[in-house]
């Protein structure tokens, strides 16, 4: 996406309450340049604080680039340090997971649950019981999880990572075709879902769906199904159990000892869109990955044993595996999750959601903040807000005025709000301000500064450093714990997509900016992904499912600026010959790519032409239909086949503009 609101580089802001920890930005670069020179030391010195079984042998195992791998050898277990360690401490009686279940009415939520690290032990044990003793699942095994925001998602996750079980959580706005996608490509044995999830008063029928998906599966053998909201379902005899059936029968005080995984072992695979070919399944490693997230559970989030923390995200994404369950948990924390959506029943449910738990530290997205600020602030009037002591946005670049207007409603002005850069393949926070650690002065709209230990920069298409201002690609030189270890089945392509635009370093695919402070400014992708509402879609998965239909010969997606959710995608559709372009086909179109991929990927509009810019080896030219419908300059256009194709599109966008 391409930002035109003008960047306030200058604007700079001190929140009075963090006062004491604020440095200048020249003083943190030479810390993060001390850091990040003698890296290998340092993230060391970071991973040496987490309970290692087993210390490792080598810092970092760089012989194979890019496939390194982190504290070698090391043994430590992701489930062990997020539950066994504080059950067994005075946290045992403190509450692991705040859940609240979608009200169906009202402010009051109907069902709240508050599971202690106690309780949190008993149940992850008790599920890992079935895993490996009813099911007879091993470390190195996958399976794949498709399940809402219920209680049962965390703990299945926990239930694996103990046993060194692969997992791969699908997340619930998934169609079936792109859930069973996932679970062939994992060769995921076991499948735990639900009859069905609440989303704004509906139910999602998630059994239904997952039925479907299984149709065109192979390596799922059985099926455990969580009840939660009683609609029918049809279970498959000798293949579908109830879990509260199993679950009843393990005995209350089970112990699975946890498996003393390797640093460098699995701990699970996430699916995540890139710009051509089906979703890569990204691998995070153990230690690494737990590294990151105690990195930046302190230096981003300042974390302390009182607070109450919520992001706002779902589990089914990375933002939900890091800081929702493993971050928080790493940490002895209290952790909100909740089920439904922001501003379902009420508009202002998660207002309530931070006064009724006390929530310390926010974490949430762009998108989330704009829908709140269509409302206006009289919404919010007489809320409560002042138990947030720190914020934090991710997902999308976030526009001045959203920092602004939130920083003033929630923030009053006087708490940290940054907005974390990262990605599904980062593992963790990559770039952001530090209130944990030392504090530059925010500026609205950017992300801040990279983390101690990460060499990131902007550069040109050369590879070579940009001048201050000036637009290049973001990417990261050396190393860091929390890095991929490949794309699950396919490592060439994890080279190919990551390592090979600069030669030897990782390209994340964001277009970016660093200013004369030396702040960046992530802008948006530069490739075909999109961000709609902060959820990471590929073109390609929409294209594929539109070329699918009878009725469409080809077809091209591209994101457009939405001011509520950023990016929305825009389909150009070549039907087949004698098919008629109407409404009811539109609809019908739009209804079908919900179908394939999901009811998140909703075409914002479908515009009917005869062709599409092409090359003359005939590969759509998405950047020319981009250019033409944001009105930006087509560029070079030399190796278009037929230049009456851009005219094409430039009519039909304007003809229903
Ligand atoms: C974008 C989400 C600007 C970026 C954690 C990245 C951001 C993609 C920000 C990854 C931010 C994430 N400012 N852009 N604070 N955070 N992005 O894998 O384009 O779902 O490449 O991970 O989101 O999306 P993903």
């Amino acid at each position: 996406m391409s930002v035109n609101w003008s960047l306030p580089f200058e604007e700079k802001i001190i929140p009075s309450k963090y006062q004491s920890k604020v440095i200048s930005p020249s003083i943190y670069k030479e810390l993060h340049k001390i850091a990040t020179e003698n890296y290998k030391e340092f993230w060391a010195s970071i991973a040496s604080q987490l309970e290692w079984f087993k210390p490792w042998e080598k810092v970092l195992d760089d012989s194979n680039p890019p496939f390194y791998k982190w504290f070698v050898s090391g043994e430590i277990n992701a489930s062990y340090l997020a539950v066994d360690r504080h059950a067994k401490s005075w946290r045992k009686n403190k509450v692991a997971i705040i859940w609240e279940g979608e009200p169906a009415e009202g402010d009051k939520p109907k069902e709240v649950r508050y599971i202690t690290y106690g309780e949190l032990y008993r149940e992850v044990n008790r599920v890992a019981y079935i895993l490996k003793e009813v099911y007879g699942l091993k470390k190195g095994d996958a399976i794949s999880l498709y399940l809402p925001m219920i209680p049962e998602l965390p703990i299945f996750m926990l239930a694996a990572a103990r046993l060194g079980i692969i997992f791969s959580v699908v997340f619930s706005g998934f169609s079936a075709q792109a859930l069973a996608d996932r679970i062939n490509d994992a060769r995921a044995k076991l499948l735990v879902t639900a009859d069905g999830g609440w989303r704004r008063g509906k139910i999602v029928p998630l059994k239904d769906i997952a039925d479907k998906a299984l149709e065109n599966t192979s390596t799922v053998e059985k099926v455990l199904v969580v009840k939660r909201t009683n609609n029918n379902i049809t279970m498959k005899e000798g293949r579908d159990e109830f879990f509260d059936n199993v679950y009843k029968q393990v005995p209350l005080n089970a112990y699975v000892e946890p498996e003393r995984t390797k640093s460098e072992d699995p701990l699970f695979i996430l699916y995540t869109s890139g710009t051509t070919g089906k979703p890569k399944g990204i691998v995070h490693d153990t230690g690494g990955y737990l590294t990151i997230l105690h990195a930046t559970m302190n230096w981003v989030f300042d974390i302390k044993d009182s607070d109450i923390m919520w992001t706002t995200a779902d589990i089914g994404w990375i933002t939900g595996h890091s800081y929702i369950v493993f971050g928080p948990l790493l940490e002895g924390v209290t952790t909100v999750m909740y089920e439904g959506a922001l501003d379902y029943p009420n508009p202002d449910r998660w207002a309530s959601i931070i006064e009724r738990y006390g929530v310390t530290i926010l974490y949430t997205s762009p998108t989330a903040i704009r829908s709140f600020m269509k409302l206006g602030e009289d919404v919010y009037k007489g809320r409560d807000f002042s138990s947030v002591r720190l914020m934090h946005s991710v997902g999308e670049p976030i526009n001045p005025e959203a920092f602004r207007w939130f920083f003033r409603l929630v923030g009053k002005e006087s708490i940290p709000f940054g907005s974390t850069w990262w990605m599904t393949e980062t593992g963790g926070i990559m770039i952001s301000h530090l209130p944990g650690l030392y504090l530059i002065p925010l500026k609205p709209g950017t992300n801040g500064m990279p983390l101690p230990g990460i060499d990131a920069d902007v550069v040109n298409e050369n590879g070579n450093p940009t001048k201050p201002e000036e637009r290049g690609y973001l990417v990261i030189r050396k190393p860091w714990p929390g890095m991929p270890l490949t794309i699950w089945g396919d490592p060439d392509r994890y080279v190919k997509v990551y390592w090979s635009k600069f030669p030897g370093i990782f390209y994340p695919g964001d277009f970016a900016v660093k200013d004369s402070d030396g702040y960046f400014w992530i802008l948006g992708r530069a490739d075909e992904v999109i961000k709609v509402a902060g959820h990471r879609l590929g073109t390609y998965e929409l294209e594929s499912a539109l070329i699918h239909h009878p009725a469409v010969a080809e077809a091209a997606v591209v994101g457009v600026p939405d001011p509520l959710k950023g990016e929305v995608p825009v389909a150009f559709v070549v039907l087949k010959v004698g098919q008629k372009a109407n409404e009811e086909l539109k609809k019908s179109l739009n209804e079908w790519v919900r179908e394939q991929v999901g009811p998140i990927a909703s075409l914002s509009s479908i515009y009917f032409v005869s062709k599409l810019p092409k090359t003359r080896s005939g590969k759509i030219m998405r950047r020319v239909v981009k250019a033409v419908i944001t009105n930006q300059p087509v560029g070079d256009v030399t190796t278009l086949e037929d230049e009456a194709s851009v005219e094409e599109v430039k009519k039909a966008y304007e003809e229903l503009k």
